[in-house]
């Protein structure tokens, strides 16, 4: 059985994580959020006083972090400093205005990239069917030769609506132009990759489009 690779990528609330959690219960493959991984650095960072203008004190932070993974059902989630990061943490909203500060500063990209890369082999000693890896730079970066690559994105204010609806307190305008305009690892659409507008399709809908060629490879 082959073992394949799905990256998705897209601006906040763009609807990845649901697709993504909808692939990995058809095709049995490992989810990894990495958004939660910039979060949960970005949480232990703040935890211990730092800001994103420290560069250096953040890299000394970084190098002395081990970085350990727990999968959970289908879902991988990352162990800081041998600590999980509680979701109301990871998601409280002094995360969600530090973390594309953080997510800009390419010792923090480097402390993930391996880290992330390494999430295959994880996989498959679980015995995944493959693994499908949401974030802003899987099919630019991380895996630019995955089988699949995606890219999902809706209007600004359908995207401020659903994480309204979701009761976060979020600004995602601000957070998309951060990521967009960063010169590590932006935020685009990865050349050659599926691009799916959102804004007028239900989740199932967009479910369905991203499920389709991935089905028709595996058969299934
Ligand atoms: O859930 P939402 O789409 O709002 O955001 P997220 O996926 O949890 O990601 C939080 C932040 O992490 C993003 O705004 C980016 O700054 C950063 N991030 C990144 O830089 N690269 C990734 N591969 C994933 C997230």
């Amino acid at each position: 059985m082959s073992f394949l690779i799905i990256a998705i990528d897209g601006g906040a609330a763009a609807g990845k994580s649901t697709t993504a959690r909808a692939l990995s219960s058809r095709f049995n493959f490992l989810h990894i959020d990495t958004g939660s991984y910039y979060r949960a650095l970005t949480a232990e960072l703040l935890r211990r006083g730092l800001n994103p203008a420290e560069v250096t004190a953040v890299e000394s932070a970084l190098a002395e972090l081990p970085l350990g993974t727990v999968v959970d059902g289908r879902r991988a989630q990352i162990e800081v400093g041998g600590r999980l990061v509680p979701e109301a943490e990871l998601r409280g909203p002094a995360v969600n205005a530090a973390v594309s500060h953080f997510a800009a500063l390419p010792a923090v990209r480097a402390a993930l990239l391996a880290y992330q890369r390494d999430q295959a082999r994880i996989a498959r000693e679980h015995r995944f069917a493959g693994l499908v890896m949401e974030g802003r730079d899987i099919g630019t970066v991380i895996f630019p030769d995955a089988d699949f690559r995606f890219f999902l994105h809706a209007d600004p204010e359908e995207r401020a609506r659903r994480r309204a609806a979701e009761g976060q307190q979020d600004s995602i305008a601000e957070r998309d132009r951060l990521d967009s305009t960063r010169k590590a690892a932006p935020l685009l659409c990865p050349p050659g990759a599926i691009d799916i507008d959102s804004t007028f399709l239900s989740l199932d809908e967009v479910v369905a489009r991203v499920s389709g060629p991935i089905a028709a490879q595996m058969g299934a």
